[in-house]
């Protein structure tokens, strides 16, 4: 039989986990530890995300440890550390940010201790830090929001002004979600990025942004690019306190597709919401499971994912689990 080269890679890091780990020295009737150290509580994506973890953690029968970072890194990599010194079985988190993790990473693989990577991607050239990743591909998403945009423009000289709200600034989120964007709009000049700025993914931090955008843009903005449901959330408040009709007047493009958006959709004032999976505790604790069981894990888990014009909002809110 032969390989692929990507089977071939994919046995080469396999292997080079089983020995960088080992078997995993777990006896059968003992209980899993998993320390989950999680980005903070900043979004309703956030909250339905926690709430997913720790559920599946109790169905599955594994002994949760959370702590929550308040989007600090460096409240983070304390928290890894702890769990690092209380010698857990398995430790995952959603970084905060891309860079910076290699030290912290490096403890964890001296100890022994395979590291999982939920939701968001790190940046580390020693891919053998972490187990494997699951989560959404924001690039993906960013792209999608793009077509949209384009489809919705196609017979429109422009042009057409985009005002973006940027997630927590060095996140895979917020890098993704606009790099997938760029990429689409890079061919059509008619499409311009006239402002951007971070509100960190909170309703608050999107309405304060939003304020400021229409203070010195005013209506040159066509679009509103939000990060996220929440801070599209604010921006609406921000635009409709100035008089505005989100939606109508302004386009709002946002990411999540959790309830909150769905209701934006159906009262006209989110245009599309591209969907973004906060239910990741049970891939989570079924991976936690066959690393301690000594399995092979692929490198990276996508989470599938779709789009919801607001044309189809109402039919599908009462389907939404977030
Ligand atoms: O990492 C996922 C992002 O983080 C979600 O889009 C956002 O709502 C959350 O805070």
């Amino acid at each position: 039989m032969t390989l692929s080269r990507r089977d071939a890679l994919a046995a080469l890091v396999g292997s080079a986990f089983a020995l960088t780990f080992g078997p995993l020295a777990h006896a059968e009737d003992k209980k899993i530890t998993l320390g989950f150290a999680q980005v903070g509580a900043e979004s309703a994506w956030r909250t339905a995300n926690t709430v997913s973890v720790k559920s599946a953690a109790t169905e599955a029968g594994i002994n949760l440890k959370f702590s929550d970072a308040q989007q600090k890194q460096e409240n983070q990599i304390k928290a890894i550390r702890s769990y690092i010194a209380q010698k857990v079985d398995v430790i995952a988190f959603s970084p905060v940010v891309e860079s910076g993790w290699e030290p912290v990473l490096l403890e964890a693989k001296n100890a022994k201790i395979p590291v999982i990577l939920t939701d968001r991607n790190i940046d580390v050239k020693d891919k053998s830090l972490y187990v494997t990743m699951i989560g959404s591909d924001f690039l993906e998403e960013g792209r999608r929001a793009g077509k949209w945009l384009e489809e919705r423009y196609k017979n429109e000289p422009g042009p057409i002004n985009i005002a973006e709200l940027q997630g927590t600034v060095g996140s895979a989120p917020a890098n993704d979600r606009r790099a997938g964007l760029l990429e689409v709009i890079k061919n059509d000049p008619k499409f311009k990025v006239i402002a951007s700025q971070s509100g960190d993914f909170t309703l608050a931090g999107g309405k304060q942004v939003m304020e400021a955008f229409v203070k010195t843009y005013g209506k040159k903005i066509n679009v509103v690019y939000a990060h996220n449901d929440d801070m599209a959330l604010g921006a609406i408040q921000a635009m409709e306190e100035a008089g505005w009709k989100p939606g109508k007047d302004v386009s709002v493009v946002s990411f999540d597709a959790t309830k909150g958006g769905f209701q934006a959709m159906v009262a006209g004032k989110i245009n599309v919401d591209v969907e973004c999976s906060p239910l990741l505790g049970p891939q989570l604790m079924t991976a936690v499971k066959d690393v301690v069981a000594g399995k092979q894990l692929p490198k990276r888990i996508v989470t599938e994912e779709t789009v919801f014009p607001m044309s189809v909002a109402a039919e599908v809110m009462p389907t939404r689990k977030y």
